[in-house]
């Protein structure tokens, strides 16, 4: 039964007609009869070409921390909309917004803007070779960074069989297109493993300019760092002077005001933030400290953008990291989330389903299978069949995570407890409806 209503439908053959597959983005696509057209977002809602509406945990995979159309950026947004966006000059609301940025993130000694995760984390890891220069980056499997050609590798949604033995990781291209010389720009190691991390490092340590980390796999079941796992990236990277970058586009602003960083109390060298800080709208940030800050300060290291700290993106980056800053939103994220995790908890003990709710509240995962999972090479015991299934069954009653288990589900600050009760309801429905 195709989750498109006429409407839908309808809209959606024009999109095909009007886009490639009907899409902007390869995530989006979830085949010709089951991809969804939106209309229009309110809240902690979303609503598709039929009006039916849909409790939202995708969120635009992450970014809409305060709700769809919050009023506090749309004001600021309309009122930089009518002012003229982009100048190619410095404006006054990219000023605004580096102070409260930098207010949250008191590690970061710089900023600049750019507009989306995949700009940032390329223009951070291009400053740590600069810096140290080295060539070698290296990334954790399961870990996404963006869609620039350098990271994209050993991502989680490839048969980790492919990734080899855990003791001479492979680095797999996650795509077509990608020059096989990438690849010798990167090495990748599992992530939790530090004997894997400091194997590499005694082999390469000349050539590694930087580690990226996602500080929680924000792109495969929300797997969480072991307690000193993060603490000993940073350990391993000052040893052989290399750079530690967070990749918190998906943390930043979510997990706490001062995202990961503040979290987990790990401080990296440089970072790379977008999503939560602009609810919705397109951007991000690289931050840095230290010697890494003073050489791109210099000068030689190339880093742009026509749109970077534009008008409308620093107005919403002012207004919702404003609004964070209050606390308020960030606690609701958190009563929501956790009464969403318990419940589900619950309900998988109550059905006899082995499985378990991974993450923390602002972003979390399910992994239905036994054991603990430490690594996306662990996700091959997650029964993917029946979670699309019960996924989808949620979808059909107005329920909207990603159906895919990798993608966490996300909370905004919008979401209520109705919400959160027919949430549980309904994912209670859809598993006892998919075990049948
Ligand atoms: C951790 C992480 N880094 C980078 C990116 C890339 O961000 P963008 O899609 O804005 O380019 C993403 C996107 O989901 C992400 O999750």
């Amino acid at each position: 039964m195709s989750l498109q209503g006429d409407r839908t439908a309808e809209m959606f053959r024009r999109g095909q007609a009007a886009l490639v597959n009907g899409v902007s983005s390869m995530f989006r696509y979830w085949g010709p009869d089951d991809t969804l057209v939106i209309d229009r977002g309110e809240g902690g809602h979303v609503y598709d070409m039929d009006g039916k509406r849909y409790i939202d945990y995708q969120l635009g995979f992450g970014p809409v921390i305060l709700g769809h159309g919050h009023p506090k950026v749309v004001e600021a947004v309309a009122d930089a909309a009518a002012n003229g966006t982009t100048f190619a000059m410095t404006q006054r609301r990219e000023i605004e917004a580096a102070e409260v940025i930098r207010k949250a993130i008191p590690w970061a000694e710089g900023i600049r803007f750019s507009n989306t995760g995949t700009e940032a984390t390329m223009h951070s890891i291009r400053i740590a070779r600069a810096y140290t220069g080295r060539d070698v980056v290296l990334k954790f499997e399961g870990q996404y960074h963006g869609v620039h050609d350098y990271l994209l590798f050993s991502t989680a949604g490839i048969d980790p069989e492919a990734f080899g033995s855990r003791y001479a990781p492979i680095a797999v291209q996650a795509s077509s297109g990608i020059p096989e010389a990438i690849r010798s720009y990167v090495r990748t190691v599992p992530y939790n493993d530090l004997d894997a991390l400091e194997r590499v490092f005694r082999s390469h340590s000349e050539e590694i300019a930087a580690v990226i980390v996602e500080p929680m796999l924000g792109n495969a079941f929300g797997i969480m760092p072991q307690p000193g796992f993060l603490e000993g990236v940073r350990r391993i990277c000052d040893e052989y002077g290399a750079l530690l970058i967070f990749d918190e586009v998906k943390t930043g602003f979510r997990l706490a005001l001062g995202g990961a960083q503040e979290y987990f109390g790990v401080t990296p060298d440089m970072a790379a933030y977008a999503k939560a800080m602009g609810n919705g709208f397109p951007v991000a940030a690289i931050a840095a400290r230290g010697g890494a800050l003073d050489a791109w300060a210099k000068g030689g290291i190339a880093q742009a953008g026509t749109y970077a700290g534009n008008g409308i993106s620093t107005a919403a980056a002012y207004a919702t990291v404003s609004e964070l800053a209050t606390g308020e939103p960030l606690r609701q994220v958190e009563k929501m989330g956790t009464a969403l995790m318990d419940g589900i908890r619950q309900i998988l003990a109550d059905q006899g389903v082995e499985g378990s709710v991974l993450g923390v509240p602002g972003m979390f995962s399910i992994f239905l299978g036994q054991g603990e999972v430490k690594d996306i090479r662990d996700a091959t015991r997650h029964d993917s069949v029946l979670y699309e299934e019960v996924l989808y069954g949620m979808i059909r009653r107005g329920v909207m995570p990603c159906p895919d288990a990798l993608e966490p589900w996300f909370v905004c600050a919008a979401h209520t407890d109705e919400d959160v009760a027919t949430t549980l309801q309904v994912f209670e429905e859809a598993l006892v409806e998919a075990r049948k």
